[in-house]
């Protein structure tokens, strides 16, 4: 260790099952908010996931991350993090996982390739005490440390109501009021999008724990590493929205697309509570092993459109750290799926030509 510090069923099944869930996950917000998850900050769940829907919601979808597409999948151990956790799935073997690749933004018909975030989530053995969700995107830190200010960031971000155009100056007011932000804007400053989803590289950004059978504890962040450079395997449609999700998905008729998931082990001088400061690129990194992708479905009809990728769901041998940011997070994807969840409820499973819940149902 160089860490030990302080750190498609039948209709009523369907039904059941969103009600369960959405039990489950409004019972989730509502601890994680009284429980004065965001450490002080005055911001909300409900004020996160009203700010990110806008004002005219897309019923029935994330509030965030709308569009995606479903992919799954296994993951192959190599067994070298397993000396650092006790989670089953880093014991050397393979184990099924179901995965969403998305664009961020709350457009569930938004064109892929204006994005400015791409993203992959995946979840492995659900429903047992070994389930690890995971939601990571293509930046690899945050421009900021705190929900407070993640949600200003928001605000000066959001377009206004009447212009529908954001606003240069309130954006240039923002960065320039967080100096914290340079590592992200470095970053963004030299990101060049690829044509693939499955040419990214993805990052955890917040910072979590992992125990082994010692009871020591090693603060990490982790990556998804494309294995090949996928961006000459499938041609890209320039001209369609949907441009990413049929480029993997006629990637995926030939061959799998694997990513290698490296783990970064933080030192004692390393911040795991502040997701804007990258560490060092001389800090060990341990490849936990492969995710291997196989199939995709569209996310109306795959399993990871019901699916929530809360980062707090994790197995035994990983914790969270105090990151106010991951408290948040739990927060707004609870809430955000209790309303998508009752939406589906209400208005049913068909979707209008925009891909939305046909109210009339
Ligand atoms: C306070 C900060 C954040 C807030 C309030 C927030 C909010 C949200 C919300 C409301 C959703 C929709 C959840 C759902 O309906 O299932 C979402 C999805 C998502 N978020 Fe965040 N987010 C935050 C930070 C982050 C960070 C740091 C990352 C990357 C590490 C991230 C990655 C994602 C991804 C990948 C999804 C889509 C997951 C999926 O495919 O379902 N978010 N976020």
């Amino acid at each position: 260790m160089t860490k030990d510090k302080h750190g498609s069923d039948g209709g009523s099944l369907i039904v059941r099952k969103f009600l369960l869930v959405a039990s489950i996950a409004s019972f989730a917000t509502a601890t994680l908010y009284f429980a004065g998850a965001f450490n002080g900050d005055t911001v909300t769940a409900q004020r996160f996931v009203d700010l990110q829907q806008g004002d005219k919601p897309h019923l029935g979808f994330r509030r965030a991350h709308a569009k995606g597409m479903c992919v799954s999948g296994h993951f192959e151990s190599t067994g070298e993090l397993a000396s650092y956790s006790t989670a089953a799935i880093f014991a050397q073997g393979h184990t099924e996982f179901l995965g969403r690749f998305s664009i961020a933004g709350n457009n569930p018909t938004a064109p892929d390739l204006k994005a400015p975030v791409r993203s992959f989530a995946f979840v492995v053995n659900p429903a047992t005490s070994q389930e690890w969700r995971v939601a990571m995107n293509t930046p690899p830190v945050m421009a900021v440390a705190t929900p407070d200010a993640f949600f200003q960031q928001l605000q000066a971000l959001s377009p206004d109501p009447i212009t529908k155009q954001r606003d240069p100056e309130k954006i240039k007011a923002f960065f320039k009021a967080h100096p914290e932000s340079k590592a992200f804007n470095d970053w963004k400053a030299a990101y060049v999008p690829t044509n693939s989803f499955a040419a990214e590289r993805y990052h955890s950004i917040n910072a979590f724990y992992l125990h082994n059978e010692q009871g020591e504890k090693q603060a990490v962040r982790w990556q998804a590493v494309p294995h090949d450079d996928y961006r000459e395997l499938a041609e890209l449609d320039k001209t369609s929205a949907d441009a990413l999700q049929k480029q993997l998905a006629q990637q995926l008729k030939s061959q799998s697309v694997k990513f290698d998931l490296l783990f970064t082990l933080a030192n004692n001088s390393d911040d795991e509570n502040n997701p804007t400061i990258p560490w060092p690129m001389t800090r060990k990194t341990v490849n936990a092993g492969t995710l291997v992708i196989t199939d995709w479905r569209p996310q109306a009809q795959g399993k990871c459109g019901e699916q929530n990728f809360d980062p707090l769901v994790l197995p035994a041998g990983m914790s969270a750290t105090a990151d106010p940011i991951l408290r948040a997070r739990g927060a707004a994807y609870a809430q955000s799926y209790r309303r998508r969840a009752t939406e589906k409820l209400l208005y049913g499973q068909s979707t209008n030509s925009q891909g939305e819940p046909n109210v009339s149902n």
